[in-house]
């Protein structure tokens, strides 16, 4: 499940700008400026599949390094991390699903292109919840399917083509593919708003390009008594 980004690990930062012409780098920012600006001293920091940290070493910028905690199961991106971002000390292998950190214990949560990989949505979601405290951040950049008023466009030939084939000339096509088509596959902002809400208030729901390939999601974490539980 993780190798797709075992095998991609040395090349995935240089990959990342490729695809994206380095936009990724500017809703990474956006989204850690969004959240420090709600809550300027978080207490701690998760950022969930933190790929090799780029998120993590944001938020540095602006509190210590020792508040953040970089967590991701892929032991090659984590490498990759470490030799980018030495000065980060809490590099964690785990998976979202099944968190080492006590509950109520984190003030921000972050995911970047990471929940579309998770193995069970509805579990890691439920960790997310358990190990924020109320009133904590949760913000997400995630891809979602090409919304249909684009569906004919450049957009799609670029996704669904010539990602596997830019794949092919790293020669790691497979892991390209898998790429598109977790993307693909994948639900729609608003419904994952929806998954949420048991649990989450939303507070910032940008469509970053294209009508929503890309959103920006920032929620609070509910008081114990709001929360509904099934
Ligand atoms: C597309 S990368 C994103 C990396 C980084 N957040 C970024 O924005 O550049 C997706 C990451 O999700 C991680 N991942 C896969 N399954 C996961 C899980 N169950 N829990 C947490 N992270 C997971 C992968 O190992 C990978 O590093």
């Amino acid at each position: 499940m993780h190798q797709p980004f075992g095998d991609i690990a040395h090349q995935y930062d240089l990959l990342n700008d490729l695809l994206s012409f380095g936009i990724h780098r500017l809703w990474k920012r956006r989204l850690v400026s969004r959240l420090l600006l709600s809550q300027p001293n978080p207490k701690r920091v998760l950022d969930l599949a933190t790929g090799t940290g780029d998120v993590a070493a944001l938020f540095s910028r602006n509190i210590p390094a020792e508040s953040v905690v970089p967590l991701d199961p892929c032991k090659p991106m984590i490498e990759r991390g470490k030799k980018r971002f030495p000065h980060l000390h809490n590099w964690t292998v785990g998976s979202a699903e099944s968190l080492s950190l006590e509950t109520r214990s984190i003030s921000i949560v972050t995911c970047t292109f990471g929940v579309r990989n998770f193995q069970n949505r509805k579990r890691a979601f439920e960790e997310i919840a358990r190990v924020l405290e109320p009133g904590g951040l949760l913000g997400i950049l995630e891809i979602h399917p090409i919304p249909p008023k684009i569906r004919y466009t450049p957009f799609r030939f670029f996704w669904t083509f010539l990602l596997p084939k830019i794949g092919m000339l790293f020669k790691k096509q497979s892991a390209y593919e898998y790429l598109r088509d977790t993307g693909a596959g994948f639900i729609s902002s608003e419904d994952m708003i929806e998954e949420l809400s048991y649990a989450f208030e939303l507070q910032t729901h940008e469509k970053l390009i294209a009508g929503g390939l890309v959103s920006l999601l920032v929620f609070e974490r509910k008081n114990e008594s709001e929360i509904t539980h099934e």
